[in-house]
């Protein structure tokens, strides 16, 4: 979860109040592949983060970055993100970078994420039954980078021209669940991603004659949910799930590992039981994680990736074996990645430095 403090200490000192270039460090450029994602959009995305927080980047953010810093350090989750002014500085800072990292990924698995053909009868079935409309759960997604992620892709998906591509077009419904407060971030991005981005005065007129919101607010409805996913597996969170076409995990499974792997388990358990057939998961997280397990008084540690194979792939059929009904496959692992590189592009300018990113991912699909 920690940010790369390293690599920011670094560039603390080259740090301006203005917009600056985010450039990656040479030897990360030599191992990341170019973003298929256009610049401009990357760039527009990136605006969204800049407006949303104009206030809070335009003074001197950094003594409020190094006290999360030290709170996420300690693994102090609820003092790091525990406080209003946290939180807007961790989305301004952190979430950038996250957001065009993940409208690349989703980007690059739409075919899976949201062709129908891919998701047999029964997810085609409810599908009509609710309508248009896409409807993806982000857990652990208060800090709203997959929420500017799925504008983006909405941006993109509203763009392409092919006939069978259009007719595949839906609006979105994101619902972002997180166990702290997130609420006034949230909207404040959902605003700035439905309503289009103040102008200078100085503006041509051709720009203000085509400036306009990244996606039209009735292509997308923005919805946040404070919710512990560990402690409580109340209807709340269980019927935005059941009729959800994609959940995500993006950095997120192992926070809740180390919260505890059994009650990690249980709620995987349970979001199978409540997920439909058709449906997708996808997990995210820094690549090499590990999570302790205590096993007759001995520690012993284990991959994330493994932990969740063995919970979706294995424990998820196992029940049915143990109540007694034939097995029963379901989960799929539909596409897997054990190191992904995000590259920020020279062009792109931002208040702050952001940097490159490295994730592994994980798609599964219910059965
Ligand atoms: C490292 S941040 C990731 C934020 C975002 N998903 C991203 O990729 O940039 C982990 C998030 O998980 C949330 N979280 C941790 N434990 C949780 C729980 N038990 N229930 C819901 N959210 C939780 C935290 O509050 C935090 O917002």
């Amino acid at each position: 979860m920690a940010p790369n403090s390293k690599l920011n200490a670094k560039r603390k000192a080259k740090r301006e109040s203005t917009n600056v270039k985010v450039a990656p460090r040479k030897e990360e450029s030599a191992v990341v592949a170019t973003s298929s994602i256009p610049l401009d959009l990357q760039q527009l995305l990136l605006n969204i983060f800049r407006n949303s927080f104009a206030e809070r980047l335009s003074s001197n953010i950094d003594p409020l970055l190094q006290e999360v810093k030290g709170h996420l350090y300690n693994r102090d989750f609820a003092a790091a993100f525990g406080k209003g002014e946290y939180l807007e500085a961790y989305a301004a800072r952190w979430s950038p970078s996250r957001a065009l990292g993940y409208v690349d990924l989703f980007w690059d698995l739409r075919e899976h994420l949201f062709s129908m053909e891919s998701t047999g009868e029964e997810a085609i079935e409810v599908q009509a039954k609710i309508g248009k409309s896409c409807k993806v759960v982000c857990l652990g997604g208060g800090a709203g980078a997959e929420i500017v992620a799925l504008g983006g892709l909405q941006k993109l998906l509203a763009s392409v021209t092919s006939d069978e591509e259009k007719a595949n077009y839906q609006r979105l419904e994101v619902v972002a669940t997180d166990i702290a407060d997130w609420t006034s971030v949230v909207q404040n991005l959902a605003t700035h991603i439905t309503t289009a981005p103040p102008l200078s005065k100085f503006a041509s007129a051709t720009a203000r004659a085509t400036n306009a919101a990244l996606v039209n607010p009735e292509n997308i409805d923005v919805t946040f949910l404070q919710h512990d996913i560990l402690t409580a597996y109340s209807t709340d969170i269980s019927s935005r799930l059941q009729d959800a076409r994609l959940v995500t995990l993006m950095f997120t499974l192992n926070e809740l590992y180390s919260t505890s792997v059994a009650l990690t388990q249980k709620f995987l358990l349970d979001l199978t039981a409540t997920v439909k057939p058709g449906s997708l998961l996808l997990v995210v997280d820094s690549p090499g994680s590990y999570s302790s397990i205590t096993l007759n008084g001995a520690e012993k540690k284990y991959p994330m990736q493994w932990l969740l194979d063995h919970t979706l792939l294995k424990l998820a059929n196992g029940n049915q074996r143990e109540r007694g009904k034939e097995e029963e496959l379901r989960w799929e692992k539909v596409q897997e990645d054990e190191s992904r590189w995000f590259r920020l592009d020279n062009g792109l300018e931002y208040p702050i430095e952001l940097e490159n990113m490295r994730m592994q991912l994980h798609l599964y699909r219910r059965l």
